[in-house]
């Protein structure tokens, strides 16, 4: 039996985390929830940290919540089978609110909770072989925690669709749907995931920090609540360090310091 989970550094600025539980197609359990979240929770106050990218040993990217761990909860009070939803739903929130860019490496099966973690990612690469998929209902279960982050993604219209088909559906379906963002042959999926890792690595990390948050939060608010929003934030933006020194490195034709602390 492997570690559940590998953390590695494959060049300056850029984490790996890769889940690994391949033999069950790295589905996961109340342990790898916990090295999840703990493992985000510390990247994310790493400042060496500039671009994250989240992988699955194996054949598949992950199958969603182990399903025996899962159906031992048979077994719980209502309170303490509530408490470990609430676990899981705190793995999509560290991921989702993670201050640094995330990139999901996705290959074959990802189903379910599997689905739900391709949807916190920024960006998301599949390979032609991924087959994804919300299949709870199949298993008379629901995509509970996930479906926040895949309604977000997604929208109403295609979630509706999927939640209730359980159907799997191909990378280019993914694609057309905006669960995904490229489609690559399989032996292309690393050279693609590192290409957007060199183009996230350009971007000013406090850039980033904010930009994401902007995504995340302006098509929710209403426009008059988000423009004032916004105006605030870039006013702050332009007046700070890392602003004014992207700025004046363009204007001066020279790269920015974080290109450099994070070039290999
Ligand atoms: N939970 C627990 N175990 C799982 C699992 C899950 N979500 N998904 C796969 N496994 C286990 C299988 O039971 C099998 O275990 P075994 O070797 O002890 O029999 C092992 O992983 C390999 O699975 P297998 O189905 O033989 O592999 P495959 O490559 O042919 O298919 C999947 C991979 C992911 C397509 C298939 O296993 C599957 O459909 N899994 C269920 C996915 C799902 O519905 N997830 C939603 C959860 S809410």
């Amino acid at each position: 039996m492997t570690a559940p989970l590998r953390l590695e550094r494959p060049r300056p600025g850029v984490a790996r985390v890769v889940l690994d539980r391949p033999e069950l197609r790295n589905a996961f359990d109340d342990v790898l929830i916990a090295r999840l979240t703990e493992t985000f929770e510390a990247l994310a106050s790493d400042a060496s940290v500039r671009a994250i990218v989240l992988a699955g040993e194996g054949k598949a990217f992950c199958a969603g919540a182990d399903l025996s761990w899962m159906k031992r909860m048979v077994s719980c009070r209502l309170e303490e089978n509530r408490r470990d939803a609430a676990t899981l739903a705190e793995m999509f929130r560290r991921i989702d609110t993670c201050p640094k860019p995330v990139v999901g490496r996705i290959q074959g099966a990802a189903l379910g909770g599997g689905a739900g973690l391709v949807a916190v990612c920024d960006v998301a690469v599949a390979a032609e072989d991924a087959l994804l998929g919300t299949t709870e209902v199949r298993l008379g279960i629901v995509p509970g925690v996930i479906s926040p982050f895949v309604v977000r993604k997604i929208g109403e219209s295609h979630a509706r669709r999927r939640f209730l088909t359980g159907e799997r559906f191909s990378a280019g379906e993914a694609l057309r749907a905006g669960l995904v963002h490229a489609v690559v042959p399989v032996a292309e999926l690393d050279a693609e995931v590192d290409r957007v890792v060199d183009a996230l690595l350009l971007g000013g990390p406090e850039a980033h920090a904010v930009s994401k948050e902007l995504a995340r939060r302006m098509g929710r608010l209403p426009l008059d609540e988000a423009l004032e929003e916004a105006t605030g934030i870039i006013a702050t933006r332009r007046a700070s360090a890392e602003g004014q020194e992207g700025m004046r490195a363009f204007l001066e034709r020279r790269s920015p310091s974080w290109t450099a602390r994070s070039a290999s």
